[in-house]
């Protein structure tokens, strides 16, 4: 028996910051102004991330590489393991992100990689709150109300479940 599925999600795009709502304005200046706390001395990418807090407390990251470059890590996870450690129990409700390099805003979007995309959806997960995602770009923003919809089919805590009973 075969099965043809289909998965799709919406999202938004705005032609300008300024046409966000006003609490997502405000948290993608916070990445932008992040981004500049950056250390990208190889990729010259700098990357700022601002994490909303169910608070309404913001908590910024920017990536911060190495030389042995796996060891680097993204703006969005430095946010989030700060938010986590710092914070506990004070859910993420939304996450911006923005970059420049060459003193250029990035013109597209910055979407989050997929080690980061992992991350989101545990915080998800075990907050059972959805996150919006709010990705920065001169030329547009695009917005997506849960971090999920970035990894359909996503492996999760539930994948390690491979015998129900225990
Ligand atoms: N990077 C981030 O910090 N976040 C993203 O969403 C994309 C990539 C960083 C990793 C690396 O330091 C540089 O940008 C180039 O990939």
């Amino acid at each position: 028996m075969k099965r043809n599925k289909n998965i799709s999600f919406t999202y938004k795009e705005f032609d300008k910051a300024e046409d966000l709502a006003k609490a997502d304005l405000e948290l993608l200046n916070s990445a932008k102004k992040a981004s500049e706390n950056a250390y990208a001395p190889y990729s010259g990418f700098m990357v700022g991330a601002a994490l909303r807090l169910e608070s309404g407390k913001i908590i910024t990251g920017a990536n911060v590489e190495n030389a042995a470059f796996p060891s680097g890590i993204c703006a969005e996870r430095n946010a989030i393991s700060n938010a986590s450690a710092n914070y506990p129990g004070d859910k993420p409700v939304a996450l911006a992100i923005a970059a420049y390099s060459e003193n250029n805003h990035s013109p597209e979007p910055v979407s989050p990689c997929g080690n980061c995309r992992q991350v989101i959806a545990e915080e998800e997960l075990r907050n059972r709150k959805k996150i919006r995602i709010i990705m920065g770009g001169k030329s547009k923003i695009r917005l997506v109300e849960s971090g999920g919809d970035l990894l359909p089919l996503q492996f999760n805590s539930n994948s390690l479940k491979v015998n129900p009973r225990k």
